[in-house]
């Protein structure tokens, strides 16, 4: 794993597989390379933070429509969207210890050595870091940016004013392009180049096949002829469902525009180097909007979108500095898109998107149109016109919001154990609206009848549809704690007070501070606080 603040990410690693959020899928059979599970606790995050979004984009409007589209549709839909085409990375292969890579991040490997500026580096290894190297790209992987490249130059140059110009754009489907001195390259011309000056394998040092396009979607026979006509794929995004069937729930639902079709469900990228824990991995979710509106109001969609998108994450406790918004310059946006921008988190392995909001013109509609052979336009009553209408796609992931929300959540301090001695604890601070448990009940001890009247508190949260979990074994402050892990905002305590006047301690996550309550009114108070 890549550079990584304090350790945290081997501690939230740790702590997912102790606290049963996330487990490497089957890992007796010693695990799958891209592929995760999510436990008892993760299940419930993740299913929070979709039922959070689809409440707050689909139930609560009057202009979005849900769709569960099918995972493996006609292969067309994947020709008409460029995907059989294009949506590949270039792969080498070491001869010697056969590990696979991206080619292009091979050239990150070394770009990473390089942001620590060690002692001598030559002037070819610069020419060859900056040919090879997006700052985005390089950003997300190495945590470093494009002016630790500056240092490096002008530091070999002994050019004090010397400055890379190298401009990323990026045509939607991994091919990228760089401009050097105001010409522009494909960053495979440079793979190429650069292998043949001789880049070996990062691992052991062997020798590298020549890249090969390496198509990302997985493939698979439907049916039982094995020939080419039966070639179908696992969706590698869910946008296209919606597309597809743009005409249906326009037909079946008679809205009219401005409206959005929204969706989440499984896609599959075979990555060739899945990393960084679950946020790239080859099957994960994706929560995704298509919101079609007319051509003279798509760059005001547009910004809607981008600033409500944004803002639903903050709401859902991304509030440190380390959520941002980046608008794509001019010259790294797909040919079809307007405009473009990222929802970045700053994770401790890097900064990296967890969201892409862009306008994608009539793009995929008109493809559509022309692979199916239907029209797709739609035609406006009022103004008497018919149009292809503009597409706004904010596409997010689950994965990666629950991964964020995972690293934003951790934190270590200090709270009192039951002897009022102090202790370290780690604590997850999830939002409430994502806690996978809201509420924990406790009897102090087991005898005096506090099992009972600790099991009624429980037994009345859980009833009216809050999460509860009872726990009665081991010392307190030990089940507190394993509480704080899980990030259940709040523990109620049955004690020996309870026995004379019937009330409870609750006890708030964050700030350790303790109520007195009615054992009568722990519902009302929890209701109160989650919102
Ligand atoms: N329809 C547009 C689209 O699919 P994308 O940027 O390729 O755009 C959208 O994917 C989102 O899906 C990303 O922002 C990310 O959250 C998630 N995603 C994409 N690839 C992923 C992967 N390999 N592992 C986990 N999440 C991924």
């Amino acid at each position: 794993m890549a550079e990584n603040g304090n350790g945290l990410m081997e501690k939230l690693v740790a702590l997912c597989k102790r606290r049963g959020f996330i487990f490497q899928s089957s890992e007796i059979y010693g695990g799958i390379n891209g592929f995760w599970d999510y436990g008892p606790l993760g299940v419930e995050l993740k299913r929070n933070i979709k039922a959070a979004w689809w409440e707050d984009i689909v139930r609560k409007r009057d202009d979005m429509l849900g769709l569960d589209a099918a995972i493996i549709m006609n292969p067309r839909v994947w020709e008409a969207s460029g995907h059989v085409g294009g949506f590949s990375d270039p792969m080498v292969d070491c001869r010697q210890c056969k590990a696979r890579f991206r080619a292009d991040m091979l050239i990150r490997y070394r770009l990473y050595e390089c942001s620590h500026l060690p002692a001598s580096i030559s002037l070819a290894d610069v020419g060859s870091i900056i040919q090879g190297s997006p700052s985005y790209e390089f950003r997300a992987e190495s945590g470093a940016t494009l002016e630790d490249l500056q240092v490096i130059i002008r530091r070999e140059t002994g050019n004090r004013r010397a400055k890379a110009d190298v401009r990323p754009r990026d045509d939607g489907f991994g091919e990228r392009f760089v401009e050097i001195g105001g010409k522009e390259y494909y960053i495979s011309d440079f793979i190429e180049r650069i292998l043949k000056a001789g880049e070996h394998c990062p691992k052991c040092g062997g020798e590298l096949t020549e890249p090969r396009q390496f198509n990302l979607m997985f493939q698979r026979y439907v049916g039982g002829v094995h020939d080419d006509s039966a070639i179908a794929y696992l969706r590698p995004e869910t946008a296209q469902g919606i597309f597809a069937d743009y005409k249906n729930v326009l037909d079946s639902s008679r809205v009219k525009l401005p409206f959005g079709i929204a969706q989440i469900g499984k896609a599959f990228r075979n990555e060739i180097n899945p990393r960084n824990y679950t946020f790239r991995s080859r099957e994960f979710e994706q929560m995704e909007i298509e919101f079609f509106c007319r051509p003279d109001e798509a760059a005001r969609w547009y910004e809607y979108w981008r600033d409500a998108r944004f803002q639903w994450y903050v709401d859902h406790g991304l509030t440190s500095s380390k959520l941002r918004l980046r608008d794509h310059e001019a010259d790294e946006l797909a040919h079809y898109a307007a405009s473009c921008a990222d929802i970045e988190y700053a994770f401790p392995f890097g900064i990296s998107e967890l969201e892409g909001i862009a306008n994608r013109t009539d793009f995929d509609l008109r493809q559509h149109q022309e692979y199916s052979g239907r029209d797709l336009t739609y035609f406006d009553d009022e103004t008497k016109e018919r149009f292809l209408p503009y597409v706004i796609e904010p596409s997010g992931g689950v994965d990666r919001t629950a991964l964020a929300i995972l690293c934003e959540a951790y934190s270590e301090d200090e709270a009192p154990d039951e002897n009022g001695v102090m202790q370290q604890r780690v604590v997850m601070k999830l939002h409430p609206r994502l806690a996978p448990t809201k509420v924990a009940v406790f009897p102090l001890v087991k005898k005096e009848g506090m099992p009972e009247i600790a099991t009624e508190v429980h037994e009345q949260v859980k009833s009216a549809g809050i999460v509860s979990f009872y726990d009665e074994k081991g010392a307190v402050g030990r089940r507190y704690r394993r509480q704080d892990e899980a990030g259940t905002p709040f523990c109620v305590t049955v004690d020996g007070q309870t026995l004379q006047d019937g009330t409870v301690t609750i006890r708030d996550r964050d700030t350790l501070a303790q109520e007195r309550i009615s054992k009568d009114e722990v519902l009302a108070y929890v209701r109160d606080r989650l919102g």
